[in-house]
């Protein structure tokens, strides 16, 4: 199995449990830099660290893909990034291209706490009306989130009608968890994510 594996922003206190017990029983926990060594060291003596240089990444990706897709059928393997590990993370590209060498290979991510969010708490500042997130770095939106998506058929077309793909996912990580196309109506704990 490979594991991605979110950090949070830095603090290991910040580390989630399910994070902290992939890291304790992996046979092998690979991060792709020193501040991520820092927070995993907290859990386990046992560190590898792969740098992904700017301009020189496509070939450390193809390397260790390559390894992965074969190792992480017998193995339990986690990459382990700091934030939280499906934003703007260096797993993506391993992720795409150990699954293209080998799709029989399984993949779970945990969660954790990003940059994001955490950064409100920080701050002490209440979210209670929508938000953006962008990045400085790259190009126009392609994600949304709705929150409190009761009226689940309604949000859907709209955002449709903007270009999105929809997903409704209803009480995620609880139980009665359900993922896929929006219902007309939901309950309370609801969310419906849109890309393009
Ligand atoms: C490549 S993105 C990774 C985002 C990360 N996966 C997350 O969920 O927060 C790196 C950017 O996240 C932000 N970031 C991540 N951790 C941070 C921290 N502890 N303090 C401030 N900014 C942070 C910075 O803007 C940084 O340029």
């Amino acid at each position: 199995m490979l594991y991605g594996v979110s950090l949070g922003p830095g603090d290991a206190g910040l580390v989630t449990l399910r994070a902290k017990r992939v890291i304790e029983q992996a046979d092998e926990v690979i991060v792709p830099g020193r501040l991520a060594e820092n927070v995993v060291k907290n859990y386990r003596e046992e560190v590898r660290v792969v740098e992904f240089p700017m301009g020189n990444a496509e070939k450390i990706v193809d390397d260790l893909s390559t390894e992965l897709a074969q190792r992480c059928i017998e193995e339990d393997i986690a990459f382990c990034v700091l934030g939280d590990v499906a934003f703007f993370s260096t797993f993506q590209d391993v992720f795409h291209a150990v699954k293209q060498k080998n799709p029989g290979v399984n993949v779970e991510l945990v969660p954790g706490v990003p940059s994001f969010t955490a950064v409100f708490s920080r701050l002490k500042k209440f979210v209670d009306s929508s938000f953006r997130v962008t990045s400085a770095l790259d190009g126009e939106e392609r994600y949304v989130v709705v929150l409190k998506a009761v009226k689940s058929g309604e949000l859907a077309e709209t955002l449709r009608s903007d270009g999105y793909r929809v997903v409704q996912v209803e009480r995620m990580f609880m139980e009665g968890e359900s993922v896929g196309e929006p219902k007309e109506k939901s309950s309370y704990f609801t969310l419906l994510v849109g890309w393009r």
